[in-house]
């Protein structure tokens, strides 16, 4: 296949949704686009209804909401279809469990149909939903779903071996997806008990303020923090899937991240089904043929995924010729720093330019794009979402000039803003500085035109292939190993995956340092903690430097790795 630049320019709409960004940020009022919901005029609020039942009694109700394709499965729900699948979910959680409106229900599966009712079924009680990526081990499962005091898990008989029941007392019942299911009185098989509950279910109203989903993600210190997102979301998804995915009632909308991600739901279900668009769920694991493969068959118009991806199919070369891609309209990036360079070969080969898009976990939708009808400038994250007031600030929380390079800020109270740590107002609260500012943890400055440039993160936090880890966590399961007595954890510069995670470890004596002993210990964190979260590189050294409180210097290991300057070594130990 070929496509020129020209082609494309011709096939995309001259109609975007957000027309004039400048107009539109100075007249915006959140208060506005809350009129597009029926709880506006019924006063009864559950996003769940938003996405789905309000479509399935449209004109939408035979409208495709998702494909789903993993090689093997391929099939297609309408909104309708949706309607009575995560009622029978529903149904069935009210039937079978203790669930009441606030209580936790995690779920922990691969990308599949069954996913989505489940996710989507829950809120329909007013439950609030923790995805699980199905990459997880054990020790990252266990402390997710003991620190929200998880009570319903549903997962798959695989995966299920992960969980370590006797140690989660609160965990009551436990229903899985998939073949050979034997039923106990707190085991069930969810899709045979879903095909024997109703289809009508009576929705459980909530508040907008009341919980909706629990994503955990990490910090530089500490474990990792249930991030708590509220329906009240809803408002900021349904207005950004407009103004930045652009997203037409024609549209057939591919999102490839995973909803154990904020990516994955916030843009994987609710984006979009607020909106009552048609989205492509892909499963399995990623190989350039499939999804090639996929944004060709399925015609996908809009495709919204990650740097790593894009230069993972950079790597794959001419194959891309080999599909019809020409019905892609509007591509996004998410998550990492998008290289000029990615963005050069998207237009060459796509036919269109990557719009970057910031925005964090925490923040819970899109802050900071580049839209379809402004101009772009490569290498910058755009200008903030209409409604939203993003801004660079020093460590007192004073606003500065162009150009100068600080913490980039949110003023607080946006719709979608998460609305606690669990169990944690400790840690929630010191997020926000003078009372007003939201500090993301990413540094940033302006140009005089008011567009965004990203620098780096603040903290030690890694981004890895798109995935956000914690040193801490690393280092606190690399601590688990019989050799290890000390690890300091970093990110490392990566062509492909942005950063990959490196070890830097002490051995306990006696213990020589060995080839076999690197594989070891990094299948040792690829078991316990989960793949993504495994160092790629090891190096063992005789002593870490710590300062005097014994805290690892990771700031000293980094300068090391990139051969810089160490600065200020004032509080190191001798
Ligand atoms: C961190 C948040 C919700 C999106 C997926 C990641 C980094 C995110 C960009 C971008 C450069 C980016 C930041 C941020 N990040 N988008 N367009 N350019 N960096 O969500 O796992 O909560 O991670 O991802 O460092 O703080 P997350």
């Amino acid at each position: 296949m070929q496509v020129s630049d020209k082609d494309k320019l011709q096939a995309i709409p001259a109609y975007y949704l957000l027309q004039d960004y400048e107009a539109t940020a100075a007249t915006h009022r959140w208060e506005d686009v809350e009129k597009q919901f029926s709880w506006f005029h019924t006063g009864e609020v559950n996003i769940a209804y938003e996405a789905i039942d309000r479509h399935a009694e449209s004109s939408r109700k035979n409208k495709v909401a998702l494909y789903y394709d993993d090689g093997d499965r391929k099939e297609t729900y309408t909104f309708y279809d949706m309607k009575c699948k995560t009622n029978q979910v529903a149904n069935v959680l009210q039937d079978k469990t203790t669930l009441v409106k606030g209580d936790r229900l995690f779920i922990y599966m691969p990308r599949q149909p069954e996913l989505y009712f489940t996710l989507l079924g829950a809120l329909k009680l007013g439950v609030i939903v923790g995805p699980l990526f199905e990459a997880f081990m054990e020790g990252a499962v266990y402390d997710r779903l003991d620190d929200s005091d998880a009570k319903v898990l549903v997962t798959t008989p695989s995966l299920l071996k992960r969980v370590p029941l006797d140690r989660l007392p609160k965990l009551e019942t436990v229903f899985l997806v998939g073949d050979d299911i034997e039923e106990t009185d707190s085991v069930y098989h969810l899709t045979r008990q879903m095909s024997q509950a109703s289809e009508q279910f009576n929705i459980t109203w909530v508040a907008r303020e009341d919980g909706m989903l629990l994503h955990y993600t990490s910090g530089s210190t500490g474990a990792p923090k249930g991030v708590l997102h509220v329906h009240n979301a809803m408002i900021q998804q349904y207005q950004s899937a407009q103004w930045v995915l652009d997203l037409q009632e024609q549209d057939i909308y591919w999102c490839t991240a995973d909803p154990g991600w904020v990516t994955g739901t916030a843009y994987g279900i609710f984006g979009p089904w607020l909106n009552g668009v048609t989205t492509l769920v892909v499963g399995g694991r990623f190989s350039p043929q499939n999804w090639y493969q996929a944004l060709a068959s399925y015609h996908v118009t809009v495709w919204y995924s990650a740097p790593t991806a894009f230069r993972m199919l950079m790597g794959a070369g001419e194959m891309v010729k080999d599909y019809d891609l020409s019905s892609l309209r509007h591509v996004l990036s998410v998550g990492e720093p998008l290289n000029p360079e990615v963005i050069r070969w998207g237009i060459e080969t796509l036919g269109h330019r990557i719009h970057d898009t910031w925005w964090m976990t925490e923040t819970g939708a899109h802050m900071i794009c580049n839209y379809p009808s402004m101009a772009i400038k490569p290498g910058s994250m755009g200008k903030p979402l209409p409604g939203i007031y993003a801004t660079i600030v020093d460590d007192q929380g004073n606003e500065v000039k162009p150009y100068t390079m600080g913490n980039l800020a949110i003023r607080k109270g946006w719709p979608a803003m998460m609305r606690a740590i669990w169990g944690n107002q400790e840690r929630y609260d010191a997020y926000f500085l003078q009372g007003e500012w939201y500090v993301s943890g990413d540094s940033a400055y302006q140009d005089e035109d008011g567009y965004f440039w990203f620098q780096g993160r603040v903290d030690d936090v890694i981004m890895t292939a798109g995935e956000r880890v914690g040193p801490f966590e690393v280092e606190s399961k690399l601590l688990e190993h019989p050799d290890v007595l000390e690890a300091g954890v970093i990110g490392k510069p990566d062509p492909v995956r942005g950063e990959i995670i490196k070890a830097f470890i002490a051995l306990r004596e006696g213990v020589a340092p060995s080839e076999q002993l690197i594989t070891d210990i990094q299948n040792f964190v690829k078991t316990g903690l989960a793949a993504h979260a495994a160092p790629r590189e090891i190096e063992f050294k005789d002593k870490l430097p710590k300062t005097r409180s014994g805290k690892i210097m990771r700031r000293v290991l980094k300068a090391w790795e990139l051969d810089l300057p160490t600065g200020d070594l004032s509080t190191m130990e001798d």
